[in-house]
């Protein structure tokens, strides 16, 4: 079993992907710790009600970004965690977490990144008119979505449809990816150690 946290910052339906694709032992992942910077967020809920220890803590108590991820990065090394699995959490990573984790965290956009990267991904592509968009997996650097392309899916826009359509069909698409990209990475990893 891989030891991972999950960040979020919003509803968590990715964490929930995640949950249950551990849970049916399709990925073979112990979830040790949910991070949040929202206090009260859905996701923490998820969490909580999946019996997962959680830390929640709100960057504005904090002179800079690095007081705070020392605080996370203490928890995640108590817990022996190997990787950091970012879902939904809408904040730049900063120098702390990064050099503690070189290649292992990892994120997920709702677009074929490098195009739309940052917030609302699947707005920007509604309205620049375009007729595909999709869903990128990929290694976190210090930029917003620019890490390495680990995975990316298709997913066609269809004429004149509406935001509430696209984002169920992105969102499934999401779902299904992560937790099957995940386990490729922690298989890898557990086969051919350091080989990514
Ligand atoms: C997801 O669509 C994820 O790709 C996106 O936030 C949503 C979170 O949904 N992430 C980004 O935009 C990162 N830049 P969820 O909380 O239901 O998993």
């Amino acid at each position: 079993m891989t030891k991972i946290a999950v960040f979020v910052s919003g509803n968590g339906s990715n964490l929930q992907a995640i949950i249950d694709a551990a849970r049916q032992g399709e990925l073979p992942a112990a979830i040790e710790l949910v991070v949040s910077d929202r206090p009260g967020c859905y996701g923490l809920t998820r969490a909580q009600s999946a019996g997962i220890a959680t830390l929640a803590f709100n960057p504005k108590d904090f002179k800079a970004k690095g007081h705070y991820e020392e605080l996370i990065a203490k928890r995640l090394k108590e817990l022996e965690v190997k990787y950091l699995v970012l879902a939904g959490y809408m904040r730049l990573v900063g120098s702390v977490l990064l050099e503690r984790y070189p290649r292992r965290i990892i994120n997920i956009h709702p677009s074929l990144l490098p195009l739309y990267p940052g917030k609302d991904g699947i707005g920007q592509a509604l309205a620049a008119g375009a007729s595909e968009t999709g869903v990128t997996v990929h290694y976190v650097d210090e930029g917003i979505d620019t890490g390495p392309i680990i995975a990316q899916e298709r997913v066609v826009i269809f004429p004149g449809e509406g935001r509430d359509s696209l984002e169920q069909r992105i969102h499934a698409a999401e779902h299904r990816l992560y937790p099957m990209i995940l386990r490729q990475i922690f298989q890898e990893e557990k086969t051919w150690p350091g080989v990514r």
